[in-house]
């Protein structure tokens, strides 16, 4: 039998010194937090599913490591803290009136997606602060996250400040069905204002609702914003959450906490828990937010006590990413902006599009050249070409701060990154292709075979939009071949000009969507280089 030495996919031995680090780390965030009132206490590393379901917690329950215990009840190692947190403190008995802070250290586990990168097994610290609803206590969370960053060692972070109750009101207003309002909700909340402009171009409403929408997280960021919105606000619940902005900002601005801090009411409450205030404080090194947090007030209330509540978490390995990452960047990767462009066709059309705003890149082209990373100095700019599927991997885990690739790759990859631009090159449509005798094949809802080299497209299609059962075959090129050879019933894949199709006696049977090349940027990069990354945009908008 070979000797086991490997750990499984998404866990990982952490070496003494790298230890050491992590545990000096938390031990000084512990520190603060404590410091700041709060109590230390355990819960389990699982308990029941029904802690953790889903409407209560934030993870899905396909990302839940579940088992059963002897008498066949439903266990979970825990996802997150927050219910287990609440849970546990439901059955305190605390002084009435009196606030209760409380915090932790452990680890959480969720079963994600592999090899990308992302732990399965992480740690995690935060504070809960239970049964004080005022914008006080708001404001001392708040000052703890600022002073955690600083604590860890960070000089450059920008908390974002939010209030999921603004789109609560306004949506209300609007008087938006439940299904666009869930569809607006999903792409505001991962700052996808691209998609949510299309998305709000088939409602009937005010054009200047909608532009407010779009514009939310760009122009109302300040605490003098928050004023002008007010004018143009009409519901009760919208214009409170912005009091309440003003109040914590305030507060923060008189204990000198407010440096760190930018107002974003673009940050919604895509988890039931979150009932107002929401925020989390980014970094660089790093390709997601390394604390998160706001108010659930109803969260409690599922486990028998109705207290407001409002707390954070850390996530201690990804501060510790980007902590190692800042210490690696010495100057010279200082302040440059990292493009990653999709090779041939793609890149050259980007290249060229660049060029008329005035951003070129002499080496790149030299078509001779080994060289992977080209440099404008004066623009501190970067650049670097790879295949079409590796550009939002390379955009999600924030190497590249922007990426220009195919809608395609976009939807197969389901990455989390923001989509702001369709560039308007590189048209073409995904479609169901085959023999023109498979359309009876496709009609009968028969279990059929489908050949592509996007399979999460391909299951969409046919499982959401057609409600239809298929078997679905992964390849990596030449896909027309599949149904030719008789590997597959149809295809689903690329056409543009139809030639392949038409030279193979192969016909468009169904189409899918219209792609084009779509610029898509990192959600941490769009926070810390906004202004950059906007004006950017503008410019390139000018040109299309
Ligand atoms: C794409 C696509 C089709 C072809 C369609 O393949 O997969 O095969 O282009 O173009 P047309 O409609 O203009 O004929 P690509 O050339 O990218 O290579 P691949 O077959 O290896 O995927």
């Amino acid at each position: 039998m070979s000797r086991i030495i490997h750990t499984p996919e998404g866990v990982r031995d952490l070496a003494p010194s790298e230890l050491e680090r992590k545990l000096d780390t938390a031990g000084k965030l512990l520190g603060v937090i404590k410091q700041a009132g709060f109590l230390l206490m355990q819960t389990p590393s699982f308990e029941y599913f029904d802690v953790f379901a889903k409407n209560i917690g934030l993870t899905p329950s396909n990302e839940l490591y579940k088992f059963y215990d002897k008498e066949g009840n439903t266990l979970v190692l825990r996802p997150d803290f927050t219910p287990s947190m609440a849970r546990a403190y439901s059955k305190m008995d605390e002084e009435s009136g009196k606030s209760v802070g409380l915090c932790y250290c452990g680890n959480t586990f969720v079963n994600g997606n592999d090899l990308n990168g992302a732990l399965k097994e992480s740690t995690q610290i935060g504070a809960e602060l239970y049964n004080d609803a005022s914008c006080e206590a708001d404001a001392r969370i708040i000052s703890l996250v600022v002073k955690c960053m600083e604590t860890a060692g960070f000089s450059e972070f920008v908390v974002s400040l939010g209030n999921g109750d603004f789109f609560k009101g306004l949506f209300d207003e609007i008087g938006m069905d439940d299904d666009a309002e869930t569809s607006l909700r999903e792409l505001i909340s991962t700052g996808n204002y691209h998609k949510a402009e299309e998305h709000l171009s088939k409602i009937d409403m005010d054009e200047d609702l909608k532009k407010l929408i779009v514009h939310i997280s760009d122009e109302y960021t300040t605490r003098s914003s928050l004023n002008d919105l007010k004018s143009l606000i009409n519901n009760e619940k919208s214009l409170n959450a912005i009091d309440r902005l003003c109040k914590i900002w305030d507060i923060l601005e008189k204990d000198g906490m407010a440096e760190h801090v930018t107002i974003d009411l673009g940050l919604l409450n895509k988890y039931n828990y979150y009932t107002g205030v929401l925020f989390r404080a980014y970094t660089f090194g790093c390709g997601d937010a390394v604390m998160k947090g706001g108010r659930y007030d109803n969260l409690v209330r599922e486990f028998g006590k109705d207290t407001p509540a409002i707390g954070f978490g850390i996530s201690l390995d990804e501060m510790m990413e980007a902590l190692y990452a800042q210490e690696g960047k010495g100057e010279r990767d200082s302040g440059y902006l990292t493009f990653a462009l999709t090779k041939g066709r793609l890149a050259d059309k980007t290249l060229a599009l660049l060029e008329k705003t005035g951003i070129t890149c002499e080496e790149m082209k030299d078509k001779k050249t080994r060289k992977l990373i080209f440099v404008n100095e004066d623009l501190k700019l970067r650049f670097f070409l790879a295949k079409g599927p590796d550009v939002p991997t390379y955009v999600e885990h924030g190497v590249a701060d922007i990426g220009v690739v195919g809608k395609d790759t976009i939807d197969e990859e389901n990455r989390k990154i923001l989509e702001v631009l369709d560039l308007g090159f590189g048209k073409c449509r995904m479609c169901v292709c085959g023999y023109e005798s498979a359309k009876q094949l496709l009609k009968k809802r028969d279990m059929i075979k489908i050949g592509t080299k996007y399979p999460r497209i391909a299951r969409s299609y046919f499982n959401d939009v057609r409600h239809q059962s298929v078997d679905i075959i992964k390849l990596n090129g030449s896909i027309e071949l599949a149904p030719i050879v008789g590997l597959s019933d149809c295809i689903v894949d690329i056409v543009e000009t139809g030639s392949t199709l038409r030279e193979n006696g192969l016909a468009v049977l169904e189409e899918i969507m219209d792609l084009s090349a779509r610029m898509v940027i990192n959600p941490v990069s769009m926070r810390l280089h906004k202004k950059r990354i906007n004006e950017l945009i503008g410019r390139i908008k000018e040109e299309l």
